[in-house]
């Protein structure tokens, strides 16, 4: 760790990212979505891309330009997004499957059951009084039992503590939910991360270590999530 910055420790490993936040449309003109800026996947783009990786940033909702050397595939919804994963980390237009898979997109939990054909209108029969929401796919689940072998899948969240247990608590348990190698966690009980610059985590892995990185911008966050990717992706061949 450290000297990440400069190291070309990815160089020749295919990585795909997530970011951003999904869009569930509810009729041509309407949505529900999520505050995720994307800053944080850019972030973990830019820097793998300095430190050798040839990256895929598939890209919900975010505004912001390329990284350079950075493919984007620009999504809108979870199904997008799932379907823009799916392809991408079993090997795209390469045909060469990814070395790292990171979701660290926002996905919508809930989609509006029906999407309406037409602007649904004020007044008259169709006016909508109540939103009827179906469960989206776990894209990330998905992603690790459709995983090719040797590929590390890292996942991102967001975790306040409460009643049932504290943040890492919550988190332990969502790492074997997940059944992921790595998760980033990021305590947003104050409220602190959307949109912001600057960001703190802590990268949990299966194994039990628990890496805390401490409170920086999000490129220094993302140069220290890549230390503790890098590490494991060198013990495969
Ligand atoms: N994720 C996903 N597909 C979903 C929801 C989440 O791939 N439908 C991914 C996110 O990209 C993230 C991880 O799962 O990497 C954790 O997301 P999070 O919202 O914290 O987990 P959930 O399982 O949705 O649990 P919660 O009920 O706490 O939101
Ligand atoms: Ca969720």
């Amino acid at each position: 760790a450290g000297a990440g910055a400069l190291a070309h420790d990815l160089s020749g490993r295919r990585v795909v990212i997530s970011a951003g936040g999904t869009r569930e449309p509810l009729d041509p003109v309407r949505f529900l979505g999520n505050r995720s800026s994307g800053l944080q996947g850019w972030a973990l783009a830019r820097v793998a891309a300095a430190r050798g990786a040839e990256v895929v940033l598939v890209a919900a909702n975010v505004e912001l330009p390329a990284p350079f050397g950075v493919r984007v595939v620009a999504v809108e919804s979870a199904e997008e997004l799932r379907l823009g994963m799916h392809g991408e980390s079993s090997g795209g237009e390469t045909g060469r499957p990814a070395d790292v898979v990171v979701m660290a997109a926002a996905v919508a939990d809930f989609r509006p059951t029906t999407v309406a054909g037409s602007k649904l209108k004020k007044g008259g029969a169709t006016e909508p009084s109540s939103l009827e929401l179906v469960r989206n796919p776990d894209v990330l689940v998905e992603l690790v039992g459709a995983r090719p072998a040797g590929q590390l899948v890292v996942g991102f969240a967001a975790e306040t503590g409460d009643a049932e247990g504290d943040v890492l608590t919550h988190a332990r348990a969502k790492l074997a939910r997940k059944g992921v190698d790595l998760l980033v966690v990021n305590d947003v009980s104050a409220g602190r991360v959307f949109g912001r610059s600057e960001n703190e985590v802590t990268v949990l892995a299966t194994d039990g270590t628990t890496t805390a990185v401490p409170a920086g911008r999000k490129d220094a966050v993302a140069a220290a999530i890549w230390d503790v990717v890098a590490d494991r992706v060198a013990r495969q061949p």
